[in-house]
Order: C-alpha cells, then sequence, then structure tokens
C-alpha cells in the first residue's frame, strides 16, 4: 500500500523516538482511553469491549477522548492485543474486570492449524477507524499498536490471564518446535495488525510484551526475541518508530532493544538512569511513572515527575509516559496536571 498519510516527522513523539531534539519532552498514558474517562464510560454504556472495537465511529471517539481532555502528545489507538486473534476467528471474549478469555485453550499442534494467518480483509474497520482518526487528529501522532508474540501465546495457551504462565513454559519446554511455530503464525498476525495500521496513516507503533518480564533472558533470546524481531520488523519499510514495551523486564531490556525497536519501554521497577546505562545510545526510552503514584499528595507526585523529566533529558530520547496502564480510579484532572507539569518543566 502506497497510499499512507506522511507519518508526523516534526511532532515531538516522533522526533524523540528518533533521538531527534525536540521543544519539550512528548507525553502520553498506556490506557489513557477507557474507565478512568466518565465520557468514555457513557459513550460504551451497553456496548461490549470487543463490539466497541470493531465500530470505527466509537473507536474513533473513544480514541480522541484523552487527546482532547488531557492535551497528550499522541493518541494510541483504542482496540486490544487479542482482536486481529478475534478477527481471525478464535472464540474469545474480553471480560470486565479480567481480561481476555479464550473458550478452546491452543495447546496442540491440531490447535495451531486452525489459527489462519491475518490479512487486511480480516480488519477493514481497522484501517477505516485509523483514516478517520488520522484525519481528527491533525498535528497529533496516532500510535498504533500490537502485542507480542509471548503475551498473545500466554492468553492462547492458558486460556486467558495468568499469573505463573505454567502452561505456556511447559508448552515452550516440552515441544520447542510448536512453540516456535505458534509464535511465528503470531508474529505474522502481530505484525501485520501493526502494519495494516501504519498503513493507514499511524505514525508510531507499539509493540506490547506485557508479561514477557515472566522469563529470564536467556530464554527470552531463545524462545521470544526472534519472533518479535518478526513482527517488528512488519512495519520496517514504512518509516515509523517502533516502540517495545514490557512490565517486569528490568532484566530484558538491551534484548528488547535488539528485537528491532527505536524505543524501549521502561517500567517504574527501573530508573531511567539505570535504563539507559543497559540499552546505550542506540534507543530512545519511554516510561516510567508507577501508575499508582497517580494517588500519591500532589506536592509529591510533582516532584517524582520532574525527577523522571530529569532523568529523560540525559537519555538520548525520552518519552513520557507511566510504567503501566492507567488505573481504572485514577483521578483525571491528575492526568492533564501532569501533563501540563512534563510540557512545563521541559520546554527548551
Ligand atoms: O488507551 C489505551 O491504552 C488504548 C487501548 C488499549 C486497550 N487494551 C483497551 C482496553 C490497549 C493499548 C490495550 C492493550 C492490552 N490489552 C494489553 C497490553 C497493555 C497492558 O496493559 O499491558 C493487554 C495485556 C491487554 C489485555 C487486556 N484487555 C486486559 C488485561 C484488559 C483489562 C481487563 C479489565 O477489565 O481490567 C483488557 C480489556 C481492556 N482493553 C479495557 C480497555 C479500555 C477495559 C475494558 C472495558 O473498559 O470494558
Amino acid at each position: 500500500m502506497t497510499d499512507a498519510p506522511t507519518p508526523l516527522l516534526d511532532s515531538p513523539l516522533v522526533r524523540a523516538a528518533r533521538r531527534q531534539s525536540v521543544p519539550h519532552t512528548p507525553v502520553w498514558f498506556m490506557r489513557q482511553a477507557g474507565r478512568s474517562l466518565p465520557e468514555y464510560r457513557a459513550v460504551r454504556e451497553g456496548v461490549g469491549m470487543l463490539e466497541s472495537c470493531r465500530r470505527p465511529d466509537l473507536v474513533t471517539e473513544i480514541t480522541l477522548q484523552p487527546v482532547r481532555r488531557h492535551g497528550v502528545d499522541a493518541a494510541i489507538f483504542f482496540s486490544d492485543i487479542v482482536v486481529p486473534l478475534a478477527a481471525v476467528g478464535v472464540d474469545l471474549d474480553i471480560v470486565a474486570g479480567v481480561g481476555p478469555v479464550v473458550a478452546k485453550p491452543v495447546r496442540t499442534r491440531a490447535d495451531l492449524d486452525r489459527l489462519p494467518e491475518l490479512t487486511p480483509e480480516h480488519v477493514p474497520y481497522i484501517t477505516e477507524a485509523v483514516r478517520l482518526l488520522v484525519a481528527e487528529l491533525g498535528d497529533t501522532p496516532l500510535i498504533g499498536f500490537a502485542g507480542a508474540p509471548f503475551t498473545l501465546a500466554s492468553y492462547l495457551v492458558e486460556g486467558g490471564p495468568s499469573k505463573n504462565h505454567e502452561h505456556t513454559k511447559a508448552l515452550m519446554y516440552g515441544d520447542p518446535q510448536l512453540w516456535h511455530d505458534l509464535c511465528a503464525r503470531l508474529a505474522q498476525i502481530s505484525g501485520e495488525f501493526l502494519r495494516v495500521q501504519a498503513a493507514a496513516g499511524a505514525s508510531a507503533v507499539q509493540l506490547f510484551d506485557s508479561w514477557v518480564g515472566a522469563l529470564p533472558r536467556t530464554d527470552y533470546e531463545r524462545f521470544v526475541q526472534p519472533h518479535s524481531a518478526a513482527a517488528l520488523a512488519a512495519v520496517s519499510g514504512l518509516d515509523v518508530p517502533k516502540i517495545h514495551f514490557g512490565v517486569g523486564t528490568g532484566e530484558l531490556l538491551a534484548s528488547m532493544g535488539a528485537a528491532g525497536a527505536d524505543v524501549v519501554g521502561v517500567d517504574f521497577r527501573v530508573s531511567l538512569t539505570d535504563a539507559v546505562a543497559r540499552l546505550g545510545d542506540r534507543y530512545a526510552v519511554q516510561g516510567n511513572l508507577d501508575p499508582a503514584l497517580l494517588f500519591a499528595p500532589w506536592e509529591a507526585l510533582e516532584a517524582k515527575v520532574r525527577s523522571i523529566v530529569e532523568e529523560g533529558k540525559a537519555a538520548p530520547g525520552h518519552i513520557f509516559n507511566l510504567g503501566h496502564g492507567v488505573l481504572p480510579s485514577t483521578d483525571p484532572d491528575v492526568l492533564t496536571r501532569v501533563v501540563e507539569l512534563v510540557h512545563e518543566v521541559s520546554a527548551r
């Protein structure tokens, strides 16, 4: 596809991701669209999560809500990491307060054989919603996203959210060939989902490997990294920066960068200074305010935000974000104040 609008190369988000100078530190929040916003709860009333992801009018409205309210430097496309899996026919639901639940876990070769590759024809509503959004957003870049093969595999193999990922690790170690074949299929699905969003006009992409912090580095490099690299490589021709994030991944930061990221997401357990020491100067960093600190007294929160902005100034590039998603009971006015503070203290 060659009809993509020009990515917003001069936006602070894209410039920071490419380690170029910025007028101020760009800021957005993982899960900025969602239950913390009353206007989100109002439009979602009576509409299931997966259904809302298939309606371009709702996707557009929900994606724009935090941009209007908080003045963030990027929109994150409203969807979910399991949307492409549902699109290729996996029987699953997103249960409120729980997360994705898969009717029949994927654990055998026959199960894998029933998992088709993703084509753009599976997700016409994604292309349509991205196009609508890019037209509405003007100068604000849109971040497209997908789940990484490990995190998607965990939901499919466990059948739902998991604390210990025991069936996933049992498959990885018990049948490495099946594991690699499953992850290769998921990398195709994930990479194509990213490519569809970038081709329709997203200015950057983020690959979420939320639960990969459950693995030691040696297992990450052997069982996961090649597949995440394949997913990220799917957008390599499209000139969009690639952000790669996981929770509890302090030991994996350099390996996740080496999977092909331009920006490595850092959770709140590792300081940005330590992250940069582990990553070197080839990557920008994104993060890393603890979402729980949004509940702390403003003076304490303000000091933490200022110190993260300062640490970020020493990084090759910095995108301010939380160390994980906005918690549903967060006061949205606090998020707006954080955006204003980041812009004020980082203005060059
Ligand atoms: O603002 C945004 O960040 C954009 C939208 C977004 C959603 N899911 C919407 C959503 C994004 C980027 C995701 C990614 C996602 N989904 C991840 C990776 C990010 C992360 O948090 O680590 C993961 C692991 C999932 C799987 C998933 N889907 C979970 C764990 C949940 C939460 C379950 C719950 O109810 O607490 C979902 C559901 C979901 N995805 C909601 C939203 C707004 C809540 C559902 C609702 O509002 O009814």
